[in-house]
């Protein structure tokens, strides 16, 4: 018999997201390769918020009118025109604390885009930085739930898979889950909990190839670990904001610098 619980599935790539109804459901944006993960890190260290754009143009016109701090990258690498790219490492509290971070990435915040323009109300972004968070959150709030993955371009990814099935892990007796994506990716969470990195090392995901290729073993690292920038954005009135979060209520606090 189905339990009154509320729904929760995965979306694993942008070009499946019309399939859901995202209106009534919280969305988590997911993209560990990097643009979740650095998001959570700017706003752990104290930025004052990030505005996701979807384009490079937006985030340099932005960045004009606002003195904001311009960032992104294209196919992993920083985008011609901004001032600086989408590693976590980049965002030390002594550079971004009271700072705005404009960020335009390939997937990650064009899928933001996409879920805003499929009518979602709701949205938190989730990595492994800020998994507890995210868990802790969607128990709290006690609504439907969609995990959209960023993915690469629409083809589907590990790590981002990986991740909704951690976030699956950590909140499965809670939610009603009938959906197979959300099976798929919580098999393959079980498989990689001993050690997510190793696990995505091996299994020679794209995009990790993609990034060690130009050198960045650390920034994988680190967006394969849980908890070290254990906040949890939410997106209002375009931009990122951390909620100081999760009461039983279900209420969130925005801390808006
Ligand atoms: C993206 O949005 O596709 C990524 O965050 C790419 C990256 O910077 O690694």
């Amino acid at each position: 018999m189905k339990e009154n619980k509320p729904e929760l599935y995965t979306s694993l790539s942008p070009a499946m997201l019309h399939l859901y109804d995202l209106n009534q459901a919280i969305v988590v944006v997911i993209d560990v390769l990097r643009a979740t993960s650095t998001i959570a890190t700017a706003l752990h260290n104290g930025a004052s918020c990030v505005i996701p754009v979807d384009s490079v143009e937006r985030c340099i016109s932005l960045g004009k009118l606002t003195g904001a701090i311009t960032a992104g990258e294209r196919d992993g690498r920083i985008a011609e025109g901004l001032q600086h790219g989408n590693s976590p490492f980049e965002y030390q509290r002594s550079f971004i604390e009271n700072k705005t971070l404009v960020l335009t990435t390939t997937n990650g915040t064009r899928l933001l885009q996409m879920a805003v323009d499929n009518g979602a109300e709701t949205i938190v972004t989730g990595s492994f930085p800020n998994l507890t968070a995210v868990t802790n959150h969607l128990i709290a709030q006690n609504k439907d739930v969609i995990l959209a993955c960023a993915a690469w371009k629409d083809r589907v990814n590990l790590e981002d898979a990986l991740f909704a099935g951690a976030v699956i892990d950590g909140v499965m007796e809670h939610f009603n889950i009938n959906c197979d994506a959300s099976s798929m990716a919580h098999a393959l969470f079980i498989q990689a909990k001993p050690d997510i990195y190793a696990f995505v090392k091996n299994k020679q995901a794209s995009h990790y190839l993609r990034l060690s290729r130009y050198g960045l073993e650390k920034d994988i690292q680190y967006c394969l670990t849980p908890d070290i920038a254990n906040i949890l954005p939410v997106y209002t009135n375009g931009k990122l904001l951390v909620s100081t979060c999760a009461t039983a209520s279900g209420e969130h606090h925005l801390v808006d610098v």
